[in-house]
């Protein structure tokens, strides 16, 4: 496995890559890899010749008092980890080697994004629609993949690639969990030993609420049951709560096929997400 670290590296692979007709599976990261990351990676694996993971940590998605600075990076084990997943190719660009311009375009994510995390982020989907154009851009993978636990971002990014016709295939991996149904993210080590026996309510929330929706079919009952499950059990507060239509995000109503319920919850200083996916069928759909 190599590491390309600029631009014109990454170039060349892509071009001999084209020249030989080998397809290119993308597994676009920010590092610190997880089980989640290397799920994606190994999907990639098997689906395509070529695969590039991208690490970057991105700075144009993070808010002003976000955790950019402190956001977890460990390079060596990350290479280690995607090696043994068989990625070909890291690419861990510099912040200079990806935005060497100041005040250039952006790209503006649309109606998806004004609620559940873009309502206490502003900005956030507009980065990762602009890192993830930018990878798309440079690498023309065949197909790229997402992890269903970002059930927003995935969202975005399909419609982004709908409305500007990138030629890639979005694959969307289901969310990867702890034995005790906490959903893997990066961010899981911020929690303390306390916190983190706290952080399965999460899950156990958002289930109930799957559960009293398909049984009563009250959103807002579901959605009460949901938080009091997740105040009863933990000292964190719930940023939101939500059941919408998905992917598009709207209110559930009758004509509605597939429903999301996610949660955005702060135990201690850790902001944890997580979603589940059905539909009112109740079967679980892995986008
Ligand atoms: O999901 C992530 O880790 C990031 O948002 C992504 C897609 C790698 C873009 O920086």
């Amino acid at each position: 496995m190599n590491v390309l670290t600029t631009i014109a590296q990454l170039r060349e692979v892509v071009k001999t890559a084209k020249y030989n007709r080998q397809s290119i599976g993308l597994v676009p990261t920010m590092g610190y890899l997880h089980e989640g990351h290397l799920t994606l990676a190994a999907h990639a694996r098997s689906e395509n010749e070529l695969v590039i993971m991208s690490i970057f940590v991105n700075p144009t998605q993070f808010g002003p008092n976000e955790d950019f600075e402190s956001y977890p990076r460990d390079f060596p084990r990350d290479t280690e980890l995607a090696k043994s997943a068989g990625v070909d190719y890291i690419f861990a660009p510099s912040v200079e080697e990806m935005y060497p311009h100041d005040g250039g375009i952006t790209i503006r994510a649309g109606r998806q994004a004004h609620i559940l995390c873009g309502a206490t982020r502003p900005g956030h989907f507009d980065g990762v629609l602009q890192v993830v154009a930018k990878l798309f851009n440079l690498m023309q993978p065949d197909r790229a993949y997402f992890g269903q636990k970002d059930a927003q971002q995935v969202a975005i990014i399909q419609t982004m690639v709908r409305d500007y016709n990138f030629p890639v295939t979005i694959r969307v991996v289901p969310v990867i969990r702890e034995e005790d149904g906490l959903a893997k993210s990066s961010r899981n080590i911020y929690l303390s030993a306390e916190e983190r026996s706290q952080a399965p309510a999460i899950q156990q929330g958002l289930q109930l609420a799957k559960r009293e929706l398909l049984e009563s079919g009250s959103v807002e009952s579901a959605i009460s049951l949901a938080k009091k499950i997740i105040h009863d059990n933990t000292d964190g507060h719930v940023d939101y709560l939500m059941i919408l239509s998905y992917p598009d995000l709207q209110e559930v109503d009758d004509q509605t096929d597939q429903i999301v319920v996610a949660a955005a919850v702060h135990i201690g200083e850790t902001r944890l997400i997580d979603n589940l996916i059905f539909s009112l069928k109740g079967e679980i759909i892995h986008v």
